[in-house]
């Protein structure tokens, strides 16, 4: 039985704990739960008595626990998840890794050396559009990638939303706006599936909200083979879009929200292009089509997607299987946004990798900002 404890029991932390401490994780059992929060401790033992209760999460290896999941707001992340990898106490972290890639460096150093086991929470990897988009890629039906477009407008987020306060939706509290909290999944997603750019140019900007973070981003990808992408995100317009298109040299993918529709062609652009004798082509094509939906989605809607990424650490620790995400490759959106974040502040294109220490004296500059 793999025991485990959870750092932050809020609006996450307190769905992770419940679902660990109601069995829904086979082979996984609750012992302990962490916040700063006094209030949220006495609720939380009111439902769940015999679960230990910590005010400060340092206590927590003096306990016998295996792992712990980290759900504080993003600039703990870091901190808590070095300690507890330096005592080889498994971590499972929320999304982002943390805050700036400075602090990202430090915990993939300290997680190699770790014997403990390090995962993040990209759920949405889960999702079987994503999943199949991957395998399709991976696989080479794809052919050379040419163009990327992500259009990510459906996190809506109201003037109400903001006003609630607390850490979200400043460079103080959580290092940035859409982008560090809601995108990072889309951005995990697109690195996933496409690797990584090679420069970034983009422009954010805050659109009717008073907030002193972005809610709007139109970023220009670079890829090393010369593909271009588009990555654009909003959260102020009420219809918004999910839609990731990859085009490639034999084919198409188009994710529309949960719906996966690949074009494949029979024969390549390249083999077509240089075969016909017209100013324009065609191509026979097949298509293949799947949805995120029946039970396994209602299943997500229930629980949350990410039990499926508890239960894959649990099984990872118990049994070695496969992670769903590894925490080192919590650079890579990171990079993404840091990336986007740069060039905006500086308004030229950012190459990849830059310099991490030039994006912390912006993240500085950008915090005090909000002081004033
Ligand atoms: N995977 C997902 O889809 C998903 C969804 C929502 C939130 N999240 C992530 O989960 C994290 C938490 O988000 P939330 O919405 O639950 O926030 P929240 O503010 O509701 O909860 C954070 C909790 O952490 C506690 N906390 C703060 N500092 C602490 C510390 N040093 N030690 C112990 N507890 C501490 C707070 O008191 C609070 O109870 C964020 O990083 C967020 O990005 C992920």
């Amino acid at each position: 039985m793999i025991k485990y404890a959870v750092v932050g029991i809020g609006r996450m932390g307190h769905i992770h704990a419940m679902n660990l401490y109601s069995s829904m994780v086979d082979g996984a059992t609750l012992v302990a739960v962490c916040d700063i929060d006094d209030n949220k401790l006495k609720r939380f033992k009111l439902s769940a008595p015999e679960v230990l209760t910590f005010g400060n999460y340092k206590e927590l290896i003096a306990i016998d626990i295996d792992a712990v999941i980290v759900a504080t707001p993003h600039y703990q992340h870091g901190e808590i998840t070095r300690y507890f990898l330096e005592n080889n106490i498994s971590v499972l972290s929320e999304k982002p890794q943390c805050v700036s890639i400075t602090e990202s460096k430090l915990i993939n150093e300290c997680a190699e050396k770790s014997g403990a086991l390090y995962g993040i929470m990209y759920n949405q990897r889960t999702n079987p559009v994503y999943a199949r988009a991957k395998e399709i890629i991976s696989s080479g039906l794809l052919g050379d990638i040419r163009r990327v477009e992500m259009v990510v407008t459906h996190w809506y987020r109201s003037q109400f939303y903001y006003n609630q306060g607390g850490w979200r939706a400043s460079w103080r509290g959580e290092g940035g706006g859409i982008l560090i909290n809601q995108c990072v999944h889309q951005l995990d997603i697109l690195q996933w599936l496409v690797g990584m750019p090679k420069s970034i140019r983009a422009k954010c900007k805050t659109v009717n909200r008073s907030i002193s973070v972005e809610n709007d981003v139109t970023a220009v990808l670079e890829y090393d083979n010369g593909a271009m992408g588009v990555f654009v995100a909003s959260g102020h317009e009420l219809s918004g879009t999910n839609r990731l298109e990859i085009a490639g040299s034999n084919g198409k993918i188009v994710i529309d929200d949960f719906n996966l529709k690949f074009i494949q062609y029979a024969h390549s652009e390249v083999e077509v292009n240089a075969c016909v004798t017209a100013g324009y082509g065609e191509v026979e094509t097949t298509v293949e089509r799947i949805s995120y939906s029946g039970e396994y989605r209602d299943r997500d809607e229930k629980y949350g997607q990410q039990l499926r990424v508890v239960e894959a650490f649990t099984n990872a620790l118990s049994e070695g299987s496969q992670l769903i995400a590894d925490g080192k490759e919590g650079i890579n959106a990171l990079t993404i946004i840091n990336g986007i974040y740069l060039s905006n502040y500086i308004n030229q294109s950012v190459e990849i990798p830059f310099d991490s220490n030039q994006y912390d004296q912006v993240l500085t500059k950008l915090k005090k900002g909000e002081e004033k």
